[in-house]
């Protein structure tokens, strides 16, 4: 480990059992105009961020195909292509976009298969290393969404499959379908109603994504919810946040996001963050 290696300490997990990552990632929906739509304003400062992520030490990189739309996944082929061996790119299917803030569920599998291929040629790879069914579409059955990512997977376009928003029986349902590796669902220290998922794939080995880590910046702020134990503790409030991620569970894989360089920097050395039982029984408390 490097001295700038600030995402090491949190650890690494076997997506899939088989495609390691450092626990502690990136999520690069930030990385975006207003409402997730078209280009951020500082687009220098954009790839900035995505490089210097690698630099210190994150291999795991959330994005979707709907984040811009298309932007992100552009923007991390242009910061990060030739791609270390040791990054992992995430990225979803199955939302498309009408306009800024605006998110609609489209499973059909033509759809999600020409997703794919898109997110391929737009990442500049030959497999993506983890493909997230974004949403759930009820127009669909699951086996019918879920089955198309297994042929992609199948065919070589996809080595994991991971699911977006779901509820335990969803996921159960769709691993009688196929192997899934990963879930991502809302959850931080004080939004948990994916605790029992969480539970659940503890148990079976699956990675948990929890999205909106820092609840979109509320536990950073200096007058938050953590503000008090991260004056005890001598650390921000939004490094409080993603050590209380960390500790909850082995398969937790947060995946904080933001547009600049000194906060990521912050959010990335949370990983050297160690927590007594006490101060985990204290943050616990808050909710
Ligand atoms: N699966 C899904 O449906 C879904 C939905 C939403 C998001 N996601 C994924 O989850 C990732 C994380 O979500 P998110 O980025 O929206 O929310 P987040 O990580 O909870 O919070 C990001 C917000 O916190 C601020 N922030 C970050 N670090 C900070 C720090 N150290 N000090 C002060 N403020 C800080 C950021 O502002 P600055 O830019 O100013 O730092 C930004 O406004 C996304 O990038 C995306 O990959 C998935």
């Amino acid at each position: 480990m490097t001295d700038e290696n600030l995402a090491a300490p949190s650890g690494t997990f076997r997506i899939g059992g088989d495609l390691p990552v450092v626990r502690l990632g990136y999520g690069a929906m930030q990385l975006t105009g207003e409402g997730v739509w078209g280009w951020p304003a500082d687009r220098d400062g954009a790839i900035a961020v995505l490089r210097r992520a690698v630099e210190i030490g994150v291999t795991f990189f959330d994005t979707a195909d709907s984040y811009g739309p298309t932007v992100s996944e552009e923007l991390i082929a242009e910061a990060l292509r030739p791609y270390a061996d040791d990054v992992v790119i995430a990225t979803k299917a199955g939302l498309t976009r009408t306009g800024p803030g605006e998110w609609v569920p489209v499973g059909h599998p033509a759809y999600l298969r020409q997703q794919c291929e898109l997110s391929l040629r737009r990442l500049g790879v030959e497999t993506i290393d983890l493909f997230q069914l974004h949403r759930i579409d009820d127009a669909y059955p699951l086996a019918d969404q879920v089955g198309e990512l297994a042929k992609l997977r199948d065919e070589g376009k996809v080595r994991h499959i991971g699911l977006s928003e779901v509820t335990i029986g969803q996921t159960q349902e769709a691993r009688e379908v196929t192997e899934i590796a990963t879930v991502q669902n809302m959850f931080n220290l004080v939004k948990r109603d994916a605790e029992p998922l969480l539970d659940y794939c503890e148990q079976e080995g699956i990675g948990f994504i929890p999205w909106f880590p820092l609840a979109t910046g509320e536990l950073s702020q200096a007058d938050g919810p953590l503000a008090q134990a991260a004056a005890d503790h001598g650390a921000e409030p939004s490094q409080l946040a993603l050590a209380w991620l960390l500790r909850r569970s082995p398969v937790m894989l947060p995946i904080p996001g933001t547009k600049s360089v000194a906060h990521l920097e912050s959010n990335t050395a949370a990983a050297g963050i160690t927590l007594s039982d006490d101060e985990y029984a204290t943050l616990d408390a808050v909710r």
